[in-house]
């Protein structure tokens, strides 16, 4: 513990707290106002001599809190969490609104506390440690004399993996009610103005493409509205040098443990500091705090890295695979599945399923997902969200005797439901109008022909739980894939008092995770994988309950590229759901060989998703390939470590799997276009050790790793579209 927190009284101003990892330094002082600002964060420093301490400057226009000379303004002050309405102009960290209508907010410093362990947070999902010695948090204390508003502001320190996570807790000890107009999880100030800013961009099918611009003078930043965190941006921001590429250079990654709405911003002023804040989207945001209640932030968690995008991915994956991740699968393999989904969409009976089970066991495929359309009268979209009861046209049978058919044919079976939705159209909808989304004396939008429940409903909860929970009770079911296919409109709740609805929002992912940590909980050994029209809900928040995700509805193997690449920036390829589906593919029209379709979706959690009845024998017996060779090698993907090789190429997309002894890898490459008159190619590999003699395992050629790293393995000259090849070293000296 010692190493990692280190408290000086300094002969300047009051407290220095030196917050060290094994590589990086955080380091905060409590200012001469008793104001918590920040001093620095990087590469680890060995002390902190107060080399900040020039910060204060007269600057013309910026106000002075009373009692403090011209050169002392918190517009000025780099700081961990800034207030309100005191003369920072810049991005508050949290506002408050007072019973009299004010809208300052200002504390100060009070005292501090080290816990030796990792708080969990109230309804929130969070990091977690099982080695408490590995793991200490700083909790600094504020208060605003004025209103009584206590504020909590959390670090917690995992030493070896370099990462910080930060959160805030707000305590009404006052008399009065006080609301909180913004929240936010965290604040940092650096005082450099040179930086890229890499966010994560998209839509349905097209989900988390890497972008990367200059931070320039102003506000920069991305949100979500839709009451999920979104397949258009996704809850993660990166600041870069802009001389930082794969391997190289520094980066500071923030990824927030949130499914809802968002906001990251970073704000380089007018004096050159950063101001980096995430959180709550405080747009449409407010919390009624009365007094002795309090309000619990999400999570983010912070890395800092000189090694790279490479090396900021790499933490994040350990991260996630080690402190995030939970359950039975947490360290299991995962199974390869087959989808029904674009096997059939809505037309299926039970023979169909059975058959295609068979064929499954054939192949080598070890879990058949039963997908949309098995309930209530659903033929299409139009219909039965809500009546999840067994379809008899299609499964006369019922779902306990298909379930038990498909584990007698030697597969585990797996379950679609969407059950944060009703459709107009169905008994449920019928039964409960009221549990909808929506304000009474004005029309609903809808989505996909859907609405949305009204999850902050504890009677809606507890019917989602008890649906959910009825299925996995009485039947064998190995996995459930939880899909929710709208964003949500017209919010308004029948339950909440006028003040309090523009708490909807965050209340309605308060009842999901509460609803996720019920199911979750008490069902441990299934797994359960995270849709919502594809990669729409992709955070870290929703993994803590569910293991993996579905990147995204888009299956064509070049259209993959770019979202798994952006995926990969922070989310470990155990958690990426990667699907070979037919050609032509579905989204874009696109024919690709079959191997390119599997080699694509090895670099993640692979799986099936086509009525592999229709494939001819040829193919058939490349898929077992493929499925033998994905088992042999999976656990060198789900568990090792990822290297991004040639990133600056558009064309070509290459990936290296290595394990942790550096004894065996692997390599992805794929060409997307052939190139008239190409050039020699050869891709130079990392992350091996260099004096290791690792063997090309398909033709016995042998290699130095530092040949490998340096020089290259060269690539064949294929003429032809959308190439690819994988290639398997294993260590056989030095
Ligand atoms: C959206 C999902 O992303 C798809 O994989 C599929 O499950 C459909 N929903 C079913 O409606």
């Amino acid at each position: 513990m010692s190493q990692m927190i280190k408290i000086n009284d300094n002969k300047w101003d009051k407290k220095i707290f030196h917050l060290s990892t094994e590589n990086t330094s955080y380091v905060i002082e409590i200012l001469k106002d008793s104001t918590i600002g920040h001093m620095y964060y990087g590469a680890r420093i060995k002390e902190y001599h107060n080399s900040k301490k020039y910060i204060y400057m007269d600057r013309g226009f910026s106000p002075n809190p009373k009692g403090q000379d011209s050169d002392y303004s918190y517009d000025t002050l780099p700081q961990e969490y800034p207030t309100n309405g005191n003369g920072d102009f810049r991005i508050p960290a949290y506002q408050t609104l007072e019973e009299d209508g004010s809208r300052v907010s200002n504390f100060k410093y009070i005292k501090y506390e080290i816990i030796n362990d990792k708080p969990s947070l109230e309804g929130l999902p969070s990091s977690y440690v099982k080695n408490k010695d590995t793991v200490a948090t700083l909790v600094l204390y504020a208060k605003d004399k004025v209103n009584n508003l206590l504020v909590k502001l959390y670090y917690s320190i995992f030493y070896h993996l370099d990462v910080i996570t930060r959160s805030v807790e707000f305590i009404n000890e006052g008399s009065k009610e006080i609301k909180l107009l913004r929240a936010l999880s965290m604040n940092l100030d650096i005082r450099d103005p040179n930086f890229d800013l890499i966010t994560l961009y998209g839509r349905h099918n097209n989900e988390r493409n890497l972008v990367r611009r200059q931070v320039v003078p102003g506000i920069q930043g991305i949100d979500s509205t839709r009451t999920s965190s979104s397949s258009h941006q996704n809850p993660f921001i990166a600041l870069v040098k802009p001389e930082t590429n794969e391997q190289y250079g520094e980066a500071y990654g923030f990824g927030l443990v949130y499914s809802g709405n968002f906001l990251a911003q970073v704000q380089l002023d007018s004096y050159e500091t950063i101001r980096v804040s995430m959180g709550i989207n405080p747009y449409d945001f407010s919390w009624k705090l009365s007094p002795g209640n309090s309000f619990q932030t999400p999570e983010v968690i912070m890395t800092y890295t000189n090694s790279g995008l490479g090396g900021m991915s790499r933490i994040y994956h350990d991260f996630i695979r080690e402190h995030l991740l939970r359950f039975e699968f947490k360290y299991r393999e995962r199974p390869i599945l087959l989808n029904t989904w674009e096997s059939f969409y809505f037309d299926f009976n039970e023979t169909d399923i059975i058959n295609l089970a068979y064929e499954s066991k054939e192949l080598g495929i070890e879990l058949l997902v039963l997908d949309d359309g098995w309930f209530g009268k659903r033929n299409d979209i139009s219909s039965s969200l809500g009546d999840w009861y067994v379809n008899k046209d299609k499964l006369p049978n019922g779902l306990l005797n298909l379930a038990r058919k498909i584990k007698n044919i030697g597969l585990d079976f797996g379950l679609w439901f969407e059950p944060e939705m009703v459709s107009p159209n169905s008994d449920l909808y019928e039964k409960h109008p009221d549990w909808v989304i929506g304000i009474p004396n004005r029309d609903r939008s809808l989505g996909r022909k859907q609405y949305v429940l009204d999850l902050s409903r504890s009677e809606v909860q507890e019917y989602i739980f008890d649906t959910v929970s009825h299925y996995l009770d009485s039947a064998p079911i190995d996995y459930i894939k939880w899909d929710m296919n709208r964003n949500v409109t017209e919010l308004w709740s029948e339950k909440l008092s006028a003040d309090q609805q523009q708490e909807l929002s965050h209340r309605y992912i308060l009842g999901l995770y509460s609803i996720l940590e019920r199911l979750t909980t008490e069902y441990p050994h299934v797994l359960f994988e995270n849709s919502s029209s594809g990669g729409g809900r992709y955070d870290l928040g929703m993994l803590y309950y569910m293991g993996q995700s579905w990147t995204s509805d888009n299956t064509d193997a070049i259209g993959r590229l770019p979202i798994q690449y952006g995926t990969s920036l922070i989310y470990p390829a155990i958690t990426m759901g990667a699907h070979v589906s037919t050609a032509l593919n579905h989204q874009v029209g696109r024919i690709t060989p079959l191997e390119s379709r599997a080699h694509v979706a090895m670099a993640g959690n692979l799986g099936y998703e086509l009525d592999v009845q229709k494939l001819n024998d040829q193919e058939k017996k490349q898929i077992k390939e493929q499925i033998k060779f994905y088992k042999a090698n999976r656990e060198l993907i789900q568990f090792g470590n990822l290297y991004r090789l040639n990133t600056n190429d558009e064309n070509e997309n290459a990936w290296l799997f290595i394990d942790d002894a550096k004894a065996e890898f692997l390599v992805t490459y794929v060409k997307i276009l052939s190139i008239p008159g190409a050039p020699i190619r050869f891709i130079r590999l990392s992350g091996l050790d260099p004096d290791a003699l690792y063997e090309d395992t398909s033709n016995g050629n042998v290699f130095y790793g530092d040949e490998l790293m340096n020089s290259g393995i060269s690539i064949e000259r294929v003429k032809q579209d959308f190439y690819s090849k994988i290639w398997k070293f294993k260590k056989i000296g030095v």
